[in-house]
């Protein structure tokens, strides 16, 4: 297959920041919706987005929660969205197309990892439901006031290493594992973007996904103490370990996304670092992006199975 992702040196990297990404762009004028943009690198990239001049919508699970995370930023508009639940979509998909505007950049932060076996709606797999699905009827609902040349961005992990969508156990009703469930959901991100590139390519609107980098947030709140060890993510100590980045490094690559020149032209790629990522070795390791999470056929299966279960397809 050939493939579209190799680098471009970009001249960033994995300790570049959202602020040294945003350097030099005015964002003034423009709108933003950020989900998950209160909370860890969500944050960082609705303060990087609003200081650039960007006016940042950020539908909140918790309102009160975002608004003492948000105190004191400008530029802000917060309302509520459940994104497990359809409902909550619609009426927040609904209430931003009453106010006329037009969105300029969609970027998906919001996200649950390794949750205990959960379901919410018609008895949905959480991740896949809250990570990919909430997202896939939000994108479609919202259509309508995407601009000519707006930015959707998946954020993805390489949590999808763990393994591909699993279309004939989406919901995982044989037997649950929590990390095989986030790596389906965060696979599932990156064929959205895969898919919804392919289809509003034409209509000036290109999307991305990627792998932030690995950040110590409220995301691992479903861990105990030596998961996280186990995972690599602090030490015995309870410390950081070397390679993590900070939350202003981690919202560096979809600030990027979003609105780099360097990526013009461009779309449908997955990107890590603050770059177009190269395909994953086939002997193993952890960087790059698997074939299944690219792959046009099953890209364009999954949205034809997401449309169907949300009843939503914009195209
Ligand atoms: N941190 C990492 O190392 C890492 C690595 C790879 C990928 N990622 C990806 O990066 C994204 C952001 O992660 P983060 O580290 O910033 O995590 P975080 O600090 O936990 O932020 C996640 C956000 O998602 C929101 N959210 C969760 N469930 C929701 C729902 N049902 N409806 C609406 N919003 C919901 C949370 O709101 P509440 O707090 O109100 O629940 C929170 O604002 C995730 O998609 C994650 O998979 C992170």
């Amino acid at each position: 297959m050939t493939t579209a992702q190799h680098k471009i040196g970009s001249g960033f990297g994995a300790t570049s920041t959202a602020a040294e990404v945003l350097a030099g762009i005015d964002l003034t004028g423009k709108l933003a919706i950020v989900t998950g943009g209160y909370s860890g690198i969500g944050l960082e990239t609705t303060r990087a987005l609003t200081r650039a001049g960007a006016h940042v919508v950020v539908p909140a699970r918790r309102r009160a929660t975002a608004e003492e995370a948000l105190r004191g930023f400008e530029n802000v508009e917060i309302d509520e969205l459940d994104l497990g639940n359809l409902d909550s979509v619609r009426a927040f998909a609904g209430r931003f197309l009453a106010s006329g505007r037009g969105i300029d950049i969609f970027i998906g932060s919001a996200g649950i990892m390794a949750s205990p076996e959960t379901r919410v709606g018609p008895g949905w797999e959480a991740q896949f439901a809250t990570n990919h699905l909430g997202h896939f009827a939000l994108v479609n609902r919202l259509w309508p006031a995407f601009t000519p040349g707006a930015r959707v961005v998946s954020v993805s992990s390489r949590g999808h290493h763990y393994g591909p969508v699993r279309f004939d156990d989406l919901e995982f009703r044989q037997g649950y594992d929590k990390w095989l469930a986030y790596g389906q959901a965060k696979t599932a991100n990156v064929l959205f973007a895969v898919q919804l590139d392919k289809l509003a390519r034409e209509h000036g609107v290109r999307a991305f996904a990627l792998h932030p980098g690995r950040i110590l947030t409220e995301l691992v709140r479903h861990l105990d103490r030596q998961e996280l060890v186990d995972a690599g993510m602090v030490d015995e100590a309870g410390q950081v370990t070397g390679g993590a980045k900070t939350p202003e490094q981690g919202a560096a690559t979809q600030v990027w996304a979003a609105t780099s020149p360097q990526l013009d032209g461009l779309g449908g790629v997955y990107l890590e670092d603050c770059e177009i990522a190269e395909p994953a070795p086939a002997d193993g390791g952890r960087t790059g992006v698997k074939d299944y999470a690219i792959d046009p056929v099953l890209a364009e299966r999954l949205w034809t199975v997401s449309a169907e279960l949300t009843g939503v397809d914009a195209f």
